[in-house]
């Protein structure tokens, strides 16, 4: 029951006392984590060359980089802070010399609420479903727990900056400071292979201990095809103003990209790309890289392709929560004979097909190979991201979490929130995807 209808009880009929701590007693502590350029990310600089005049190249303290309207507008420095590098002998990623980059506010929230946490009314990220969870009486840092990450790195490379270690310690920590209840986790799509990989690392018992369930939002189980499009050709979110290549840099090096490739076993022959020479499937994908001579994301192919395909079958409870009935991309056609070297214009033609505009629906689907036992809940009408704000699923998010099997408290919430979706095509601007998905995948 939410507090202040609990409070109106308690006024009304103070023997129906303490229904807040009830609550509490029962539901879950929480631990979300976000999707592709869902996380803030912050950086210092101490550098002996930039780019260009007008870039920075020292500064004295961190600032936040992704997402800051201000630093967007300098694209040519942004992205140049943003580049990231993979050494194929040692299998390591480092950073753009002179430059470090960390997510903001590990453990919180200050890291996944808003995009722009100079902006937050304007750049709305999880503040929704996170809201909702206060308006139950959770508390930030108590039993409400935030884990934004490099989203440049796939799995591997957040196991090497010491992301997963972290995260292990904020469950166990959750655990131990709420009374030994077991942590939900929520993931939101790139967000749901990062928690997918974690777990399924951690040993069988430590997760009985410490892991209630795991709810995964427009997962991208088997990848999506609009991934490739951001190495192939750049993805400008259909924002004429914006160059179609302008974030290729970033976008065709990231391992983060190849990570939420579709994968083989899903799409099989399917042709995903063409050109007028040669046809592109799921599994195509290496060759398709090394025509392009995008060689990083070549190297890193095999390895972040296999972190978490074949999928497993998991031991957990499993809710895959996802929108349908939105044109997803699903095949691109580009007119140039073949690829080569320079990154050829945006596709001629986008075949469309079913999933949540961002994510295909075999994908959102597969979440049945995961477990027999997962329950699976569409929402019709939801998009990629503008799920994240819609009423049906955050009531759905918190019957999960307070273990109400009831639903007498759904329908409080009823009407629809307005999407948000011009807003996140705004921010798509920023890197990585497409439409309502540029924090999506
Ligand atoms: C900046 O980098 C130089 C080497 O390039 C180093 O000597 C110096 O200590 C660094 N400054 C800070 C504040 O880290
Ligand atoms: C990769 O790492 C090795 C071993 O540290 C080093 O010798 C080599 O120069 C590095 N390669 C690049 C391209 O930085
Ligand atoms: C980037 O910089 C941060 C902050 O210094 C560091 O923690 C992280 O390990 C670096 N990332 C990589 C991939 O080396
Ligand atoms: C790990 O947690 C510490 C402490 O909260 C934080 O300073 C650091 O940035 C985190 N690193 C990663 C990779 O999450
Ligand atoms: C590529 O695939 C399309 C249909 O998916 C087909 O019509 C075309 O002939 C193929 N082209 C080549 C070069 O294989
Ligand atoms: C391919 O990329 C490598 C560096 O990754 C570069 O040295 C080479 O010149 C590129 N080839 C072409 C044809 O542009
Ligand atoms: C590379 O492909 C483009 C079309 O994307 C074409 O215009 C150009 O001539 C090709 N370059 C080479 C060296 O083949």
């Amino acid at each position: 029951m939410r507090p202040g209808w609990c409070l109106a009880l308690v006024l009304v009929a103070p023997w129906a006392f303490s229904c807040v701590s009830a609550d509490s007693a029962q539901r879950s502590p929480v631990v979300l984590v976000p999707g592709l350029a869902g996380s803030v990310l912050e950086g210092r600089l101490n550098r002996t060359e930039a780019p260009a005049w007008y870039c920075a190249k020292k500064t004295d303290n961190f600032r936040v980089l992704w997402l800051s309207l201000s630093e967007a507008s300098r694209p040519v420095c942004l992205l140049d802070e943003l580049a990231l590098f993979y050494n194929a002998t040692t299998g390591r990623y480092r950073n753009q010399t002179g430059v470090e980059i960390r997510a903001v506010d590990f453990g919180g929230l200050g890291g996944i609420d808003a995009l722009d946490p100079g902006l937050p009314s304007l750049t709305p990220l999880y503040s929704g479903l996170t809201k909702a969870f206060k308006d139950e009486g959770y508390e930030e840092r108590k039993d409400l727990f935030g884990a934004p990450y490099d989203f440049r790195l796939a799995g591997d490379g957040l196991k090497q900056v010491g992301f997963y270690d972290n995260l292990t310690q904020l469950v166990e920590h959750a655990v131990d400071s709420n009374e030994g209840r077991q942590v939900t986790i929520i993931g939101h799509s790139l967000g749901c292979l990062v928690s997918l990989y974690f777990i399924m690392q951690q040993p069988s018992d430590w997760l009985h201990k410490h892991v209630n369930s795991f709810i995964a939002i427009s997962a991208p189980w088997a990848g999506s095809v609009t991934a490739m499009k951001g190495s192939i050709s750049g993805d400008n979110f259909d924002i004429s103003i914006i160059p179609q290549n302008l974030l290729r840099p970033v976008q065709s090096t990231a391992p983060s990209g190849p990570w939420l490739y579709p994968s083989p076993d899903q799409w099989g022959d399917k042709v995903l790309v063409e050109t007028q020479k040669k046809n592109y499937t799921a599994k195509d994908a290496l060759q398709l890289l090394k025509d392009l001579n995008l060689t990083q994301q070549a190297a890193v192919y095999p390895i972040v392709h296999d972190l978490t395909y074949p999928l497993p079958e998991l031991d957990i409870r499993l809710h895959c929560l996802y929108g349908t009935g939105m044109e997803t991309d699903e095949r691109y056609v580009y007119d140039v004979p073949q690829f080569n070297a320079s990154a050829p214009p945006a596709p001629k033609e986008v075949i469309k097909g079913p999933g949540d505009g961002t994510v295909n629906l075999r994908s959102l689907e597969a979440c049945k190979t995961l477990g027999k036992t997962a329950s699976v809940k569409a929402f019709e009408g939801a998009s990629h991201t503008g799920i994240l704000t819609d009423d049906r699923l955050i009531d759905e998010v918190l019957q999960i979490v307070k273990g109400s099997k009831s639903g007498a408290w759904t329908g409080f919430k009823t009407k629809l929130r307005r999407k948000r979706d011009w807003l996140q095509q705004l921010l798509g601007a920023g890197l990585f995807r497409g439409r309502d998905t540029f924090m999506s995948t």
